[in-house]
């Protein structure tokens, strides 16, 4: 078997080899849902659980349609951040949860390592969909995906990832997983929004958009993470706008046939001109949303085999 993940709570761990099978089974379910199949038995014996310690609207509603849509019995938990406090909580959550015997779990969390902590605790397959500033992986195969698709290849490409990449999870997975597929990544924004030590990343940084943009065949925008700053990394919006905001003048930069990326959810206003967002020709964000459908879908299916082959007793093949 090609993917030999027990849980996915990273880019990190992946090969090449492996990412390139979830995203060849993300394009099947893709194109079957376009075609108008809806519904699959790859989960059918199986219970998903998610936990959300975090606001998510996107990531969460996806994993949920995904795990509907392969047949498995979906329970969403109603976390409320003000309730946590921190590792007692999350290990007890832990211990109730694995007692209701889940086959898979889908967790975020606002505290980067909590949910690599939380697999060390629990019997079932794990899946990290955003920890802290550390990694958001689906998020990265999805925009893989979404990439894939628009430019036919996942590597030797310029992408330029743009703005706030301190607070990013999404911007950590991304670069990560560029890295691996061999393209070249160049992260665009102030300097105060630039992680610590992002010389050893084996990227490119610029702290202009116009340098940063050049010749660029995807522009993937990121939302100002204010609930992760605690005050003076942007003078204001207006003037971040104006220096980082991606309009078309801006744009016009990057290859003329660039896409447009953006995670969600955004700031029309702030990092993306709202007619840029819903440029048809340009932007992708919307095909984002769709591909996060399909990429959750593979990627609980393949664990979900790992699973039974693992649970299979002992010299008999599943
Ligand atoms: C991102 C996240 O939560 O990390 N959103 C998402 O999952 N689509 C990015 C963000 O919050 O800005």
């Amino acid at each position: 078997m090609t993917f030999t993940q027990s849980h996915l709570l990273g880019i990190e761990p992946l090969h090449p080899v492996e990412i390139t099978a979830l995203l060849d089974l993300a394009q099947d379910y893709a194109e079957a849902a376009r075609a108008g199949r809806r519904r699959w038995d790859a989960l059918s014996d199986m219970t998903q659980i998610n936990m959300f310690f975090e606001a998510s609207t996107r990531t969460q509603s996806s994993f949920e349609l995904a795990g509907k849509r392969l047949g498995a019995e979906v329970m969403s938990m109603a976390m409320q951040s003000s309730s946590l406090k921190k590792g007692e909580t999350l290990i007890d959550t832990a211990l109730t949860l694995n007692a209701m015997r889940p086959d898979l779990l889908v967790v975020r969390h606002p505290n980067s390592g909590a949910v690599d902590l939380l697999a060390q605790k629990v019997t079932c397959a794990v899946l990290n969909a955003g920890d802290g500033r550390h990694e958001h992986p689906t998020q990265a195969l999805l925009d893989a995906l979404t990439i894939r698709r628009a430019k036919g290849r996942l590597h030797r490409l310029t992408v330029a990832i743009c703005g706030d990449i301190a607070h990013s999870r999404v911007a950590r997975s991304n670069i990560l997983l560029l890295g691996k597929m061999e393209n070249r990544v160049r992260l665009v924004g102030p300097p105060t929004l630039m992680p610590a030590g992002v010389s050893d990343f084996g990227v490119e940084v610029e702290d202009d958009m116009e340098r940063g943009l050049k010749d660029a065949d995807v522009v993937m925008m990121l939302r100002l993470q204010k609930e992760r700053m605690d005050g003076g990394f942007i003078p204001s919006e207006r003037e971040y706008f104006h220096r980082y905001g991606l309009d078309a003048a801006k744009l016009a930069h990057a290859k003329p046939d660039a896409i447009v990326m953006h995670p969600g959810p955004m700031n029309r206003g702030v990092e993306i001109d709202g007619t840029i967002a819903d440029d048809i020709n340009r932007s992708v964000i919307q095909e984002q949303v769709e591909m996060g459908v399909a990429v959750r879908m593979a990627a609980m299916d393949l664990l979900a085999r790992n699973l039974r082959a693992a649970r299979a007793p002992q010299g008999v093949m599943a």
